[in-house]
């Protein structure tokens, strides 16, 4: 029955491979472990000569186009695959991904091939750089047909081979060839081996010998040394004893050439043409049957260093020597007969390699693996992502941060407005050393996965603007919770976002913010990041049909979302907004002081709606507030908008703000030295975070007394960073009309011109500290009018000498004359006119710790006397919120 079946199977198979030339295909694939491609082919085929099927490059590389080389030279006798080729003119670096069956650490002989055939017209042959994964390979740049080969020892299961473009024209490839390697042949345990040539010693030269003579497909060039002798083989030799670990095929080892006599050795100088290492592999067998007992024996040296034993050939087995490396031009070897030899040394084959370093590492395999299993499920296409996606480092993929770590590790993901669609894949999570993960804006689909929250460095994950379902895991709710993760959420109309998730619908919905509870050793960790905001979902995904009834819901939703607390509890704390509970009046509103049900005291800001302010400019400080964490910011604790009302929430600091004891006479004492420079101190240092180094560079646009808060320890925080804008990276300065700010604080070119950077930031930051020495407000704009100036008050004692006497009589005994002095200096330093003359925060930081010099503050050259029309009645150092009309030429023209 077996049997039957067999040959029924066998007599099919035989038909069907004559009908169509199957046996050809079943042959071609027996040789396992091979990849040949044929760059730029249009179909796959049969090669003949060799009997190799080559694949066209589907499938192995993202980019570049098909090309064939000019019609005039197509007909070139040369092997098919060169005739076609891959041409790249976009993309500085396109790489071929190969993966061999037999995976890592396998030696692989790899083959590039490359005919320009002036395929474009352009009679210009390019130049351009090959890699071996993270590691340059050589510079290809001949017009001709031509080869580069390697062996290499594969570190990960993928090989990549990448052309990069140096600007020498556009880089092409015409075939590309891998073959997998038994045992430890080749294999120097570190570099590769780049191949030079290689030569079947006494077969005639215009012949060569490759698959499926040999196994791995080496291609042996015959070269017939006239210098030498040509040795006659005594018997036809099997060719298909392989018995040698580098299985040179019996053809290749059957011809050899000897020297004239025992005498004389065999010597060849090889021209060297490049500065790293040669390693010479010199192939023997003893093809002549001597008499018995017999044997040649000889020495082998390269550049006159003997680096062999004596080699004694025994009759039909072929023996490998491979030389140490050597350096320098014009290598030379020779090979001696011993003295009790009394025949001639001879050679059958000889491969000449120089070493290739491999000085890059590549990324861990671990995040290779999930970046790559990313790109493929969301199909992302960018041109630079091909190759390692950190090394080079000049090559890192668009879009990711890596730290340069031995391995490289990816730290940041920025694959916001990418067109992701469909789930949260779990390679992410994979992505173990990851800080950093913005997905915003694209159209991702399903539940957030909670391996998110294993991924244990993440302090930032932005899922805002997708659509996803289900409920925020709880996981990730504790990181954010733990003050260990930043979470974004908002814009995900679907996803359920209240704590807990409700199962009904009700007909009000909750918005939770998540925060930080105060504690102490928290505000020691520096930079730490750690405010969530789970917005409250609009529904519960799932539970819901999409009917009328949740249609409504969800309008009616729109104009609700609150935090933690909901607007009830809120309610409760403040006593209704009791007029009692009042704490102050700031730029947004009236703020309230709240006791929560626990006893935990809080601050309630309640937006007025008539202050000015949007949604927008709410929202832009509720993100910008809950990104930033630093012993010298108010932390915000969480938000709520119920219909009209806009309220955040602030932890709340016992001593109120700064201006309620700088201007008070009474409370003024309380403010000694040591607490005033160590105010200074806090907000300088609280303005450089937002400055330099939070995540988002923000410049405050607000800064005064009354926006400095006080801890019980009168350790100063800044608050009511929501007029901040963010900008990003070089973008240093930003320009706009709309003035935000207070008068007496706003530096020149921001009040006239609208014109904001760090600098106006410093400008109010001067102001604030030589309010604080002086202990006197600054309410003036200009230099001339009826209020009082603190700036020109301060630079007029500074002129006559006299800085010291601005110290605010209560310091005066307290104060250190130098410490002081330096502070009054850093102020005039801060309010120069010029933004260019003002030092930023960084020496700024430094100049007041005394670590820094100070340079000599310049005086202004001029007044303000125009004041602006209709502000008078607003220099008050109340905030006000403005579109100023005003053009930037004014500033210009002053
Ligand atoms: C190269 O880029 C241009 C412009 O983006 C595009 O039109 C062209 O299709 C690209 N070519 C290849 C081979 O990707
Ligand atoms: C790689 O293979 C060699 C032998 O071929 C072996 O000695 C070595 O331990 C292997 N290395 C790894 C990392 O597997
Ligand atoms: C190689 O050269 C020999 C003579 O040197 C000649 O007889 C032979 O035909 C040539 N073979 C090819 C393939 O050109
Ligand atoms: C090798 O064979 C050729 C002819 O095949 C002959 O002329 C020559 O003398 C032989 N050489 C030796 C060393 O036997
Ligand atoms: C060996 O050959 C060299 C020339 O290559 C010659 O000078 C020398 O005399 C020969 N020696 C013998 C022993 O034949
Ligand atoms: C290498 O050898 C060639 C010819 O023998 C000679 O012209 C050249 O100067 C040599 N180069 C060096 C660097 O020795
Ligand atoms: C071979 O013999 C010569 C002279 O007889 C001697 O100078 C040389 O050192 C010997 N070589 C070896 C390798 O023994
Ligand atoms: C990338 O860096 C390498 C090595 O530092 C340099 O040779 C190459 O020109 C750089 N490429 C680009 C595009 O900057
Ligand atoms: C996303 O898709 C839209 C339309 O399909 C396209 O216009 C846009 O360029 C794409 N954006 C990216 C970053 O691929």
């Amino acid at each position: 029955m077996t049997m039957q079946r067999s040959i029924t199977a066998f007599s099919f198979a035989l038909l069907a491979s004559l009908a169509s030339g199957i046996f050809l295909v079943v042959q071609a694939q027996q040789n396992p472990g091979f990849i040949n491609i044929d760059c730029g082919a249009p179909n796959q085929y049969i090669e003949e000569l060799v009997n190799i099927k080559y694949e066209t490059d589907e499938g192995f590389i993202d980019s570049g186009e098909n090309m064939q080389v000019s019609l005039e030279v197509i007909s070139t006798y040369y092997q098919q695959y060169s005739k076609n080729l891959r041409s790249f003119p976009n993309g500085t670096r396109n790489c071929y991904t190969l993966r061999p069956d037999r995976g890592k650490n396998i030696t692989y002989l790899i083959r590039a091939v490359f005919w320009y055939g002036n395929y474009d017209g352009k009679n210009q042959p390019p130049s351009f750089d090959l890699y071996i994964d993270v590691n340059y390979w050589t510079t290809v740049w001949f017009s001709t047909y031509y080869c580069e080969e390697i062996m290499y020892v594969s570190q990960a299961d993928d090989i990549q081979v990448c052309l990069v473009n140096t600007g020498n024209g556009v880089p092409f490839i015409s075939a590309l060839e891998l073959r997998p390697l038994d045992g430890d042949s080749y294999r120097l345990g570190f570099g590769f081996l780049k191949l030079h040539w290689r030569y079947d010693i006494g077969l005639s030269s215009n012949s060569s010998i490759r698959y499926p003579d040999d196994v791995y497909d080496r291609i042996w060039q015959g070269e017939n040394y006239n210098i030498w002798n040509k040795l006659n083989a005594t018997s036809a030799i099997d060719l298909f004893v392989n018995n040698n670990a580098y299985k040179v095929p019996g053809k290749v080892l059957w011809t050899a050439k000897r020297s004239m006599n025992a005498s004389s050795p065999m010597k060849l100088q090889f021209p060297s043409i490049t500065t790293n290492k040669w390693i010479v592999y010199f192939h023997f067998m003893e093809i002549e049957r001597l008499t018995s007992g017999q044997q040649r024996e000889f020495t082998i040296s390269m550049n006159d260093n003997q680096f062999t034993e004596t080699v004694i050939l025994e009759y039909l087995r072929p023996i490998v020597i491979v030389s140490t490396p050597v350096s320098g031009w014009n290598s030379t070897f020779s090979i001696e007969s011993t003295n009790k030899s009394g025949y001639p040394p001879i050679l059958n084959a000889v491969e000449f390699y120089t070493i290739g370093d491999l000085p890059n590492v590549p990324t861990a395999q671990d995040d290779v693996e999930a970046i790559n299993d990313i790109k493929a499920k969301y199909h992302i296409k960018r041109e630079s992502w091909q190759g390692d996606p950190c090394v080079p480092s000049n090559y890192t993929w668009d879009g990711l941060t890596c730290r340069y770590e031995n391995p490289p590790r990816i730290i940041w993901m920025k694959l916001s407005s990418s067109n992701l669609t469909g789930e949260i894949v779990s390679s992410l999570s994979h992505l173990s050393t990851m800080e950093y993960l913005d997905l915003s804006n694209n159209q991702l689909t399903g539940a957030i996965p909670e391996t998110l929250a294993g991924l244990q460095n993440l302090r930032y994950l932005n899922l805002s603007g997708n659509n996803l379902i289900g409920s925020v895991p709880e996981a990730l709710k504790k990181r954010a919770l733990d003050s260990t993760l930043i979470i974004s959420l908002t814009g995900n109309a679907n996803l359920c976002q209240a704590d807990p998730c409700p199962q009904k619908k009700k007909p009000k919905k909750i918005l939770v913010l998540v925060v930080t509870p105060v504690s102490g050793f928290l505000i020691v960790l520096f930079g730490a990041l750690a405010i969530v905001w789970l917005i409250k979902q609009k529904r519960i995904a799932g539970e819901m049909s999409p009917g009328n009834a949740w249609k409504d819901q969800l309008k009616q939703d729109d104009a609700s979302e609150c935090t933690l607390f909901s607007f009830s509890s809120l309610l409760l704390a403040t006593n209704n907004f009791n007029a009692a509970n009042k704490l102050g009046q700031g730029g947004f509103g009236p703020v309230y002081k709240g006791m929560l049900n626990d006893g935990k005291e809080i601050a309630v800001k309640r937006l007025s709606s008539s202050s000015g302010q949007g949604m927008e400019e709410f929202k832009n400080e509720i993100v910008l507030i809950s990104k930033l964490q630093h012993r010298n910011l108010v932390r915000l604790m969480g938000f709520c908008i119920e219909g009209e009302e806009k309220i955040l929430v602030y932890e709340y600091l016992s001593n109120k703000s700064l201006d309620s004891f700088l201007f008070d006479s009474k409370r003024k004492a309380k403010l000694n030295w040591d607490t005033r420079f160590r105010i200074i101190q806090g907000i300088a240092s609280g303005l450089l975070y937002l400055h330099r180094d939070s995540y988002l560079r923000v410049i405050h646009r607000d800064l005064k007394a009354s926006n400095i808060l006080l801890d019980e320890k009168m350790n100063p925080k800044i608050s009511d960073f929501g007029l901040a804008r963010i900008f990003e990276g070089t973008q240093a300065l930003l320009n706009t009309h709309k003035v935000v700010g207070t008068l007496g604080y706003m530096s020149p070119e921001y009040a006239m011109g609208g014109i904001f950077s760090e600098k106006s930031d410093v400008y109010s930051f001067g102001v604030l500290l030589l309010e604080i020495v002086t202990g006197k407000k600054n309410t003036s704009l200009y230099y001339r009018g009826q209020h009082f100036n603190l700036l020109s008050y301060a630079w007029q004692l500074w002129s006559e000498d006299r800085g010291l006497d601005l110290r605010d009589e209560d310091i005066v005994n307290t104060s250190m004359p130098l410490e002081a002095m330096r502070c009054i200096q850093v102020g005039l330093l801060c309010v120069q006119d010029h933004t260019t003359d003002r030092p930023n925060m960084l020496s700024i930081v430094l100049m007041l710790s005394g670590e820094s010099d100070l340079p000599r503050p310049r005086p202004p050259t001029f007044t303000f006397q125009s004041g602006i029309p209709g502000h008078d009645n607003e220099v008050r150092g109340e905030s006000i919120f403005s579109m100023n009309t005003i053009t930037n030429s004014m500033v210009e023209g002053r």
